[in-house]
């Protein structure tokens, strides 16, 4: 039994602190991507509060005709769009960019594609490996300006201890 959990009185650093320390103890031993993808969705569920969508959309890469697209992984929340082509959304502008989307107001977002209509805010952090985009990850909120830069950074810490095990 895994008996990870936050302390509720702990600063934001200290719980991204330990949500890494978690991930890393989780998946340091398992070389299978899905799986540790699904163990570090409920992860970040189990730390961030006021979450209403967390998980991964993984690359796939594009074959002559078809470009490279992003396709639905390991999540918590309610169903998701499958398929998600880098030319839309905040995940494919993730993707497209290599670069962290911290987006305070979905709606003033050109092209944010809502999977859920509760959400308002959305991070999004692509993870790269030898130079690629293998995946990003999506966490989604009913909060407006829910995320912010320590949310940004702690995130990108998370994907720089779990890129090379999902
Ligand atoms: N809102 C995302 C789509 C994925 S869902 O939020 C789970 C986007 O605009 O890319």
């Amino acid at each position: 039994m895994f008996t990870f959990a936050p302390q509720p009185t702990q600063t934001k650093a200290e719980r991204y602190r330990d949500l890494t320390a978690a991930a890393r103890a989780l998946t340091q031993d398992e070389p299978d991507g899905i799986a540790n993808m699904a163990n570090l969705a409920a992860l970040i569920w189990t730390y961030l509060p006021d979450l209403n969508w967390a998980g991964f959309y993984r690359m796939l890469p594009g074959t002559g005709s078809a470009p490279d697209e992003l396709v639905l992984g390991p999540f918590i929340g309610k169903p998701a769009c499958i398929r998600i082509p880098l030319t839309q959304g905040v995940c494919g502008a993730a993707a497209r960019t290599r670069s962290t989307q911290c987006v305070a107001d979905v709606h003033a977002f050109a092209g944010h594609i809502a999977c859920d209509a509760d959400s308002r805010s959305e991070l999004v952090v692509p993870i790269v490996r030898d130079g690629i985009v293998i995946a990003v990850i999506d966490l989604d909120s009913p909060l407006p300006g829910r995320f912010d830069p320590e949310d940004a950074a702690g995130i990108e810490a998370l994907v720089r201890e779990i890129s090379l095990r999902v």
